[in-house]
């Protein structure tokens, strides 16, 4: 399946930061025991790039990419490490061609018309619109996509099961995503069934949303 489908199916995107592999590892099994089968594992800590490669490896059923990525090189080593799509906090032009010559998704951050406009000239038709909340939230992600008819958004930052169900009735909203469905505390206490029910709360609010 194409990430694109895949998105557009989740229509929810957990994060998963951890600083130890084995943690990523299970932090992707309860997500995707709870129904989510597409995370970004985020590049926030010194061994990111080990917890991308080992749930990629050990991990069937999630899709992983990787996130918060800043630069060209990163993004190189994370394709390296098996992300099949690509995340950053903002536009810029070498993390976006690094991925496109390598064949794969990147959904770089925007907020302003400018952004937007500038991703869709680099022959982008799927864009980050972060951080969400703070950045205008659903009016201000309304107004864009009425401007960009093609393009589709992935709101994140401030998205939670109180305002998933508006920004998922955006038509042009592919998913959502968020840090949410994977609370540290949760994490380090090893309470992993928690990140499996909040991924299954998410999947019925976007069950709900989408009917
Ligand atoms: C991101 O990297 O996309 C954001 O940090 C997610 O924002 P949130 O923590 O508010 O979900």
């Amino acid at each position: 399946m194409k990430i694109s489908e895949l998105l557009a199916s989740s229509r929810v995107v957990p994060l998963i930061q951890a600083d130890d592999p084995a943690i990523a590892v299970e932090m992707s099994r309860a997500l995707a025991a709870g129904g989510l089968k597409v995370a970004e594992v985020v590049f926030r800590t010194d061994r990111a790039l080990d917890c991308l490669k080992a749930v990629a490896d050990e991990v069937p059923e999630m899709v992983a990419g990787a996130g918060t990525v800043l630069t060209a090189v990163q993004a190189e080593a994370a394709l390296e490490n098996g992300a099949k799509f690509v995340v950053s906090p903002g536009l810029d032009d070498g993390v976006v061609a690094a991925a496109q010559k390598n064949g794969v998704p990147i959904y770089p951050g925007t907020v302003t018309p400018s952004e937007v406009q500038r991703a869709y000239n680099l022959g982008l038709d799927t864009v980050k619109f972060f951080p969400a909340s703070i950045a205008g939230g659903v009016p201000a992600l309304k107004a864009l996509s009425s401007v960009f008819r093609s393009m589709q958004f992935m709101p994140t930052g401030g998205v939670s099961p109180d305002n998933l169900t508006e920004f998922l009735s955006i038509p042009a909203v592919i998913a959502c995503g968020g840090s949410w469905l994977t609370p540290a505390d949760a994490v380090a206490a090893g309470d992993y069934e928690r990140l499996t029910e909040l991924a299954a709360e998410a999947v019925a609010i976007a069950r709900v949303a989408r009917d």
